[in-house]
């Protein structure tokens, strides 16, 4: 009995989570109708869920994310065509099983570039025609600039980099263009996108392939923060530098950390948290959605990457740096699916 998150933003952007199919019965389906009106899979529709084989196409996680968003009239995000990460290997080996990116022939470089270019389109057009009319947003590319750039612009030298270099990209997108439904938006994603050098590698990527006629229609910021970073300002003007090229921005993947990085010491469990970080955290929060609402005609949803302190792949990376034990706490509802002070921070 607590005001419902999306109707506190109805008329600026929607309200997301990330969800597994697990998730879509019991309370957490209860919080999701009650507190969102987007929903988006945690890791339901990655490649290496969707195509585990070449050919063999396995969609059945995938469309109960779809079956829910629609019974519940929900909007859908896709996350997400392209990744370096959660990607079967038979993407990157040639027909003999050898890896792409060790050829050194370049004969044979043109023609393993060819058929990955082949395998994107494929993937990217099996799986655009099967949900052209369920989805809203979808996620072509994800983390396509790299943290720490020495050379090539800062884009990341990924697989898909190394044998296709951007054309992996156009192509992901041409075919998503081509396939998708025409109110459908197209979003280049990642994190970090707040700070330099990274934003501004990521803008000129996207400005290049704009110019090039590249059907891209914004950019998801993943939005992997901490209470004390990045700054407001930084966020702020990363989403006008993006507005600027006439794009769309969405928060595709929000969640607060507790904890700088990496995220060493930890709290053991969540009853070791203090109020005076839940209350940091809120102070956050409130800042973070009064951004968001000055910036609302820029940002079409905001998503936060699950539901409830319950579940967060924080949670793993707290446990990895601090021998096994570690809890965060990034979200606006606990653990016992009650509101924290960082949900009233939002809604007041
Ligand atoms: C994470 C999921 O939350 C985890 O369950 C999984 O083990 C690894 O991937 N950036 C992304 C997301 O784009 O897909 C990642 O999701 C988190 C970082």
């Amino acid at each position: 009995d607590v005001p419902e998150l999306d109707k506190r933003y109805e008329n600026s952007f929607d309200i997301g989570a990330a969800v597994e199919p697990s998730q879509l019965e019991g309370k957490d389906a209860a919080m999701l109708k009650h507190h969102y009106n987007s929903i988006v899979a945690e890791n339901a529709m990655k490649p290496i869920n969707i195509q585990p084989e070449e050919g063999r196409f396995n969609f059945e996680e995938a469309d109960k994310i779809v079956k829910f968003a629609k019974e519940n009239n929900m909007e859908l995000r896709f996350h997400t065509l392209i990744w370096h990460s959660q990607v079967p290997d038979w993407f990157f080996l040639d027909k003999d099983g050898n890896k792409m990116i060790d050829e050194k022939d370049p004969k044979q470089r043109e023609k393993n570039k060819k058929l990955l270019l082949k395998r994107v389109e494929t993937h990217v057009k099996t799986v655009v025609k099967r949900y052209k009319n369920d989805v809203a947003s979808w996620d072509v590319v994800n983390e396509t600039i790299d943290d720490n750039p020495q050379n090539s612009r800062g884009l990341r030298e990924s697989p898909w980099y190394q044998i296709t270099g951007t054309d992996y990209i156009k192509v992901a997108f041409e075919t998503a263009n081509r396939h998708a439904g025409k109110n459908a938006k197209l979003y280049i994603n990642d994190y970090n996108t707040e700070v330099e050098p990274k934003r501004t590698h990521l803008y000129n990527l996207i400005k290049d392939l704009l110019a090039q006629g590249v059907p891209i229609d914004g950019v998801g910021h993943q939005a992997h923060i901490q209470i004390g970073w990045p700054s407001i300002q930084e966020t702020r003007d990363s989403i006008n530098m993006f507005a600027g090229l006439g794009l769309d921005n969405q928060i595709t993947e929000l969640d607060v950390s507790l904890y700088g990085w990496p995220p060493r010491p930890a709290f053991k469990t969540y009853e070791e948290i203090p109020d005076e970080v839940f209350k940091a955290q809120a102070d956050r929060y409130n800042e973070l959605f009064e951004l968001y609402e000055e910036l609302d005609d820029k940002i079409s949803s905001v998503t936060f990457w699950g539901i409830t302190d319950n579940h967060t792949w924080l949670d793993d990376r707290a446990r990895e740096y601090n021998d096994g034990v570690g809890k965060d706490a990034p979200f606006v509802f606990g653990p016992d699916y009650k509101v924290k002070p960082a949900f009233w921070a939002i809604i007041d």
